[in-house]
Parts: C-alpha cells; sequence; structure tokens
C-alpha cells in the first residue's frame, strides 16, 4: 500500500509528466492520471446523443426523483426545533459530514469495521448487530464508490465532459465550489486560469478547501507545448470568497461559470434562479458548465446507504434529459452534454 499523499511534505510533487498513465490506490482517495480508452470511454461516457432539445419534452422524459431519505441529523434538528431546517444550516451539516469521509483512512477503517461487527455478534443485542452491519455497509459502500471507482471525484470523466472549450487563460467562477475539485481540473486543461470560488459555508474555504491534499495531480496541458502536463493547487490561481451567491457583486466578466451538484437542490420553482446565476456573469460567449447527479439505481443505494452522510438538503436524481430541459428552457443552448459513471454534465451558453 502506498503512502496516502495527505500525509507527504507539503512542498512535494510525488508525480511528474513521467507518471501520465499511472493510477495509484491511496489510503483515501485515487490517483489517476490514466487516459481512457476506447472500450473505457464508451462504457462511462456518453457524449451528446441529443440532436434537437426543442424536440425533448417533459412528457417523453419524466420528472427527476427527488431523495426523500434524510440523514439522522437534520431529522434530529428539525425535531428539537419544531421546524424545517434553512439550506444554509443543512449545508453546514452536509459539508461537514462529507469531508470527514474524504479525510477518512479506508483500509484501516474497514478493518476495525469487521472487527466491531464481529464484537456484536458476540453479544446478541439485535439493535448492536444492525448498527454495526450499517457502519460496515458504508464504509465499503465509500470504498468502491469513491477510492476504487472514483466516483466523485471522477478526473477522466471530468475531463471528458470539459474538453474542446475555445477559451484560453479563462476566469472561471465556481458557484457552490466546497473543496473546488472541478474548477481545478478545468485550471489544469486551461492553463493561465484565474478561478473565484464561491461558497457560503465558511468552512468550505477553512477546511474543505485548504485541507484538499497540495500533493493530488490534476492532468492537464501544458501550453507551451500542447502535451499532457501535471498540476497540483498551488500551481493555481484561487481566490476564495464566503459569500451568498445571491451577493455577487460581478458583472458579465467571467469565461466560465460552473455548478458541481447544485441545480439539483433547488425545487422546480427555484430552478429559473439558479439558472440566472449561470447566466449573469458570464462574458457575451462564456460557457457555463453544470454537473448534477444520475438518476440510475445505483446512486440511489448509494443515497439509501449513505443518507447520514448525504441527505441534509432537499436533493433531486435526474437524467441528462431532465437536466438538459432544465437549461434548455431557461434560455440556453447546449453546447456538449453528457454523463459519466455517477454525474451528467452541460456545457452551454446563453442564447
Ligand atoms: C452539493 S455541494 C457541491 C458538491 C461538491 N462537489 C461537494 O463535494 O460537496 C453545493 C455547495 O453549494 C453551497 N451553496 C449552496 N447554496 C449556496 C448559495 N446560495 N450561496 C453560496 N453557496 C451555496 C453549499 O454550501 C455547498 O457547499
Amino acid at each position: 500500500m502506498m503512502e496516502n499523499t495527505l500525509d507527504l511534505p507539503k512542498d512535494k510533487k510525488p508525480y511528474s509528466e513521467n507518471d501520465l498513465g499511472r493510477t495509484d490506490i491511496l489510503p483515501s482517495y485515487r490517483v489517476d492520471l490514466r487516459n481512457y480508452n476506447e472500450k473505457e470511454y464508451n462504457k462511462f461516457v456518453k457524449m451528446n446523443r441529443i440532436n434537437n432539445w426543442a424536440m425533448v419534452s417533459w412528457k417523453e422524459v419524466g420528472r427527476p426523483f427527488e431523495v426523500k431519505k434524510y440523514s439522522s441529523d437534520r431529522l434530529l434538528y428539525e425535531k428539537e426545533k419544531g421546524k424545517e431546517i434553512r439550506p444554509f444550516t443543512s449545508w453546514k451539516y452536509f459539508n461537514k459530514a462529507f469531508h470527514e469521509w474524504f479525510i477518512k483512512d479506508v483500509p484501516t477503517e474497514m478493518k476495525e469495521q469487521k472487527q466491531a461487527f464481529i464484537a456484536s455478534l458476540k453479544t446478541f443485542n439485535p439493535n448492536q448487530i444492525r448498527k454495526t452491519i450499517g457502519e460496515l455497509a458504508k464504509i465499503q459502500l465509500w470504498n468502491y464508490a469513491h477510492r476504487i471507482q472514483d466516483g466523485v471525484w471522477d478526473p477522466r470523466g471530468k475531463r471528458a465532459l470539459f474538453e474542446g472549450l475555445d477559451i484560453s487563460k479563462p476566469r472561471i467562477l465556481f458557484l457552490g465550489a466546497a473543496e473546488g475539485y472541478e474548477a481545478m481540473q478545468l485550471a489544469a486543461m486551461y492553463p493561465g486560469a484565474e478561478i473565484t470560488m464561491v461558497d457560503y459555508d465558511e468552512y468550505c474555504k477553512s477546511t474543505r478547501f485548504e485541507e484538499f491534499p497540495k500533493t493530488y495531480p490534476f492532468l492537464g496541458e501544458n501550453q507551451s507545448t500542447g502535451h499532457q502536463k501535471v498540476y497540483y493547487k498551488d500551481d493555481f490561481t484561487i481566490d476564495y470568497v464566503v459569500d451568498d451567491i445571491r451577493n455577487l457583486p460581478y458583472g458579465k466578466e467571467f469565461d466560465i461559470v460552473l455548478s458541481v451538484g447544485l441545480l439539483e437542490h433547488f425545487p422546480d420553482a427555484y430552478k429559473p434562479e439558479v439558472m440566472e446565476w449561470h447566466r449573469k456573469f458570464l462574458k457575451p460567449n462564456g460557457y457555463a458548465i453544470m454537473t448534477t447527479p444520475r438518476k440510475q439505481l445505483r446512486s440511489k443505494l448509494y443515497y439509501n446507504v449513505m443518507a447520514d452522510v448525504m441527505n441534509h438538503t432537499y436533493r433531486e436524481l435526474m437524467t441528462i434529459e431532465q437536466m438538459g430541459l432544465y437549461v434548455y428552457e431557461n434560455g440556453f443552448d447546449i453546447k456538449q452534454h453528457g454523463y459519466i459513471k455517477v454525474h451528467n454534465g452541460i456545457v452551454a451558453k446563453p442564447r
């Protein structure tokens, strides 16, 4: 087992262009400098299958699936306070819970959970046994989804979604940036980028982004040679703003406005406003780039088992057709669309 790069000295860059094609499974996450081969590409990336969005209708594609199983923290909060949790508070719960999983030493924890399960069997206490089975299921699923499959970060999939944009040295605005992963992946692909990350949960700047490993390699492009190049967090120009998206003072000054897992947290009545957030800060020829989790059986299972980690906020799972309709109906032309392991992705321009 390789050392977790989280534990390496901060200034050390463990991967270089000599490592292209390499992937390593570290205790907390996978490092992946591979490109897709054709078989993998066709299995996990499906791009641009709809020719004319004007022909797609809600009647044909149905509605998104609402995830109704909430975290026990949310349920307890609402029971104690006697009122519905506010979105801002629910995001604070979510970000803390999610981050705690990203920093786990997964193999060690799997071993401990197995031992706890065996010990619980000896108690003959059904509640105790049920609880340890639940914990074991969560760590096993997290291991598979994040560490083995790399479904959350999915650098190869994200690169496939984001490639081919007509921009250089872009200014990128990341709405609801959390740890900021996708803006960094874009900045590796389009060198010279200036990133503005925005999240109203201060914990995202102080902890999720701050603790994102400085040793994690992003595969991108070398501007001068056109070859692939490995970048790290500290190579990028990043300004992290803690504020509500509704308060942002910017004009139409960004080449890319990005969100990852934002649209699906708003019921339909609010979706036009969310789409407007993606329009109002874009330069005239700029790109809105959005991803949302896919409506598929394995994702439903994931959000069910991981409810305590993931489900503090209103959440929908949708198909690429449903997501595309929200984007198209709210005044955007869809330039690229597709889905990767667990997310849909759309690159669009305001009409
Ligand atoms: C689901 S997360 C994004 C997914 C992310 N990739 C992750 O790993 O958690 C959405 C983020 O948007 C932020 N957010 C939601 N509404 C916001 C608003 N009105 N202003 C600023 N940030 C907001 C939340 O705090 C949260 O960190």
